[in-house]
C-alpha cells in the first residue's frame, strides 16, 4: 500500500519500480530484488553504482546498486549471492515519515520458513534494515549480505578507511591477513573483513566526497573490485567500468553466520551517508 506522497510507481527500463523524490534526495528501488539502484542526496550525484551492461530480466542479478545476498552469502549455496536477488519482492508499504523522509517496506516469500522483510528509508542517509524471522522448527544458519556497489571517480584515486589493522581472508588466496592502513585498489580484490562491526568511510579526494557505510547487526565486512581479468569475464560488467566502482558490503559471512533458533530474528542494517 502507497501512503507516501514523496513515492510513485513506475515502469523503469521494463521493471517495476518505486521512485522516491522529497527534501532529502531521490532515489529508485525495484521490486526484483527489492535492489535500490540510485540514491542521490539532495544536490549530489548518485552514490550508488550501476553498471551500463546491467541485465534486467527476471531470475537474473543486477549488476549494481544494493543486491541483497540471501538466505546465504557467495558459494555457500546455489545460485552464487542466494535466492532473494533474483526474484521480485512483494510491496508492503510506502508512507511518508514525519520528518520528511520516504520510509519503503518489502517482504520476500521466497522461502517459506523464513519470513525476510527489507525496510528502507530514503532520508538524509540511506537505511536499509533486512530482518529475517525463522518460522521453523529447526535452527537455521543464515549468511547474507547488503552487497552495496559504489560510485567512485577513480578506484586506484580513492581508500577506505575504518578497517586498518582488522584482519581480513582474502579470497583471492586464502590466506588470512591484516594491514596497518586504509585500504587501497591497485589490483582486484575481494576480503572479507570478519569479527568487524566498525563503520568505514570511502574516501575520494577527486570527487571530493567522503561516503559513510554505518552498520548493526553485521559482524562482516567485504571489500570488492574486480579490476581488469575479472571484468572481462563478467558478461554484465564493461571491460572499462572496474575503475568507476567499489563494493564496501555489509553483511554476516562465513564464521560470522547468523544462527537462527527456531522463532527467533535478526536485523541486518546498514546505513550509508555523504559526510
Ligand atoms: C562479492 C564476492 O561479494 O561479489 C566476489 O566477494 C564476487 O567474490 C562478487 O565476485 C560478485 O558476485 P556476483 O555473483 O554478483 O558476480
Amino acid at each position: 500500500m502507497i501512503r507516501a506522497t514523496t513515492a510513485r510507481e513506475k515502469q523503469w527500463r521494463g521493471m517495476a519500480a518505486l521512485e522516491i523524490d522529497n527534501e532529502f534526495c531521490r532515489g529508485l528501488i525495484l521490486r526484483h530484488g527489492a535492489q535500490v539502484i540510485s540514491y542521490c542526496p539532495a544536490d549530489a550525484s548518485d552514490l550508488l553504482w550501476l553498471s551500463k551492461k546491467c541485465v534486467l530480466e527476471p531470475g537474473q542479478a543486477i549488476r549494481g546498486g544494493i543486491p541483497v545476498c540471501w538466505p546465504w552469502f557467495g558459494k555457500d549455496g546455489n545460485p552464487m549471492h542466494g535466492l532473494a536477488r533474483l526474484n521480485d519482492w512483494e510491496l508492503v508499504t510506502a508512507e511518508d515519515a514525519p520528518d520528511g523522509s520516504t520510509e519503503v517496506e518489502m517482504a520476500f516469500g521466497g522461502v517459506p520458513e523464513l519470513d525476510l522483510t527489507l525496510r528502507v528509508i530514503f532520508g538524509s542517509s540511506l537505511r536499509l534494515d533486512l530482518t529475517t524471522v525463522n518460522r521453523s522448527g529447526k535452527e537455521v544458519r543464515l549468511t547474507q549480505a547488503l552487497h552495496s556497489y559504489f560510485a567512485v571517480s577513480d578506484v586506484a584515486r580513492i581508500r577506505v578507511e575504518g578497517l586498518e589493522h582488522s584482519p581480513f581472508l582474502n579470497a583471492l588466496t586464502g590466506a588470512r591477513e591484516s594491514e596497518d592502513h586504509s585500504i587501497r585498489f591497485q589490483a582486484e580484490t575481494d576480503r572479507v573483513y570478519d569479527e568487524s562491526d566498525v563503520t568505514c568511510r570511502i574516501i575520494d579526494p577527486a570527487w571530493r566526497r567522503k561516503i559513510q557505510v554505518a552498520k548493526a547487526g553485521s559482524n562482516s565486512t567485504v571489500v570488492w573490485n574486480p579490476w581488469i581479468d575479472k571484468a572481462h569475464r563478467m558478461t554484465d560488467f564493461g571491460d572499462d567500468e572496474y575503475p568507476e566502482m567499489v563494493c564496501v558490503e555489509t553483511g554476516n559471512v562465513g564464521r560470522d553466520a547468523v544462527i537462527l533458533a527456531p522463532g527467533s530474528g535478526h536485523t541486518l542494517t546498514a546505513e550509508i551517508a555523504l559526510v
